[in-house]
């Protein structure tokens, strides 16, 4: 079993490193294999909209993209974490999870089946939408999101601090959700259940006309 954990902030050592390692944290205490992936020193540039990936059935900007989406497709289990600014994830984040939709629809290579569940920290307003945009990201992919004693946001930064370690409501939060990240992918790992297949002629911009 293995998770991954990607940070959407642009700020080593801050908050939402904090919350995403707690979660990895608690999962490796139960021998899940894992990994932290930082977005800040990486390029990812935003999609471009070319379409590229149709005809070259991966994306064709030449930057740390490929990398991070081989990550993905090797873990059973992706938590996204970032902090809310203005009221959404990061654009470092975001750029990812454009190009990460797209491209896997158009490879093949579909994230269907994965579990995973996002985390988000404020200082003060904005979770919501921050959160949810998320599990937006989560639900298109075909990925399974289990719930947790609350949703998974924390409060921390007023001022730039870095003082999650404050939150103790958020750090709990973020072992509960650990824990059911792991028996929600321990049970479909054992199952035999098979989920839908993929009618991959089916989504709507493989399509010619959609080009
Ligand atoms: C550009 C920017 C926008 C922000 N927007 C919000 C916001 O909409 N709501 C909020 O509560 N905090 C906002 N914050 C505060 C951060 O979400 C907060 O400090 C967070 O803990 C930073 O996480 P990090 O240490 O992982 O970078 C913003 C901070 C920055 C730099």
């Amino acid at each position: 079993m293995k998770a991954i954990a990607i940070c959407g902030s642009p700020r080593e050592g801050g908050n939402t490193e904090y919350y995403l390692k707690t979660v990895l944290g608690e999962l490796a205490q139960k021998g899940v294999e894992t990994e932290y992936i930082p977005m800040l020193d990486k390029t990812v540039k935003p999609c471009r909209g070319c379409y590229g990936c149709l005809q070259a059935k991966k994306c064709v900007q030449d930057d740390d993209f490929e990398a991070i989406f081989q990550k993905m497709e090797q873990a059973d289990i992706i938590i996204l974490g970032s902090p809310v600014y203005v009221g959404k994830p990061t654009s470092l984040l975001q750029a990812l999870l454009e190009r990460v939709t797209f491209s896997a629809r158009a490879s093949g290579r579909m994230l269907s089946g994965k579990v995973g569940a996002p985390v988000t920290v404020a200082r003060r307003a904005g979770q919501v939408y921050a959160f949810g945009e998320l599990l937006l990201w989560y639900f298109i992919n075909d990925m399974v999101i289990p719930g947790s004693m609350y949703w998974n946001v924390a409060v921390a930064g007023a001022k730039g601090a870095k003082d999650a370690d404050k939150d103790l409501e958020g750090i709990e939060i973020m072992k509960y959700t650990a824990a059911n990240l792991l028996k929600v992918a321990t049970a479909l790992q054992n199952s035999k259940a098979e989920g839908a297949a993929v009618a991959r002629d089916k989504l709507f911009f493989t399509q010619p006309a959609e080009k």
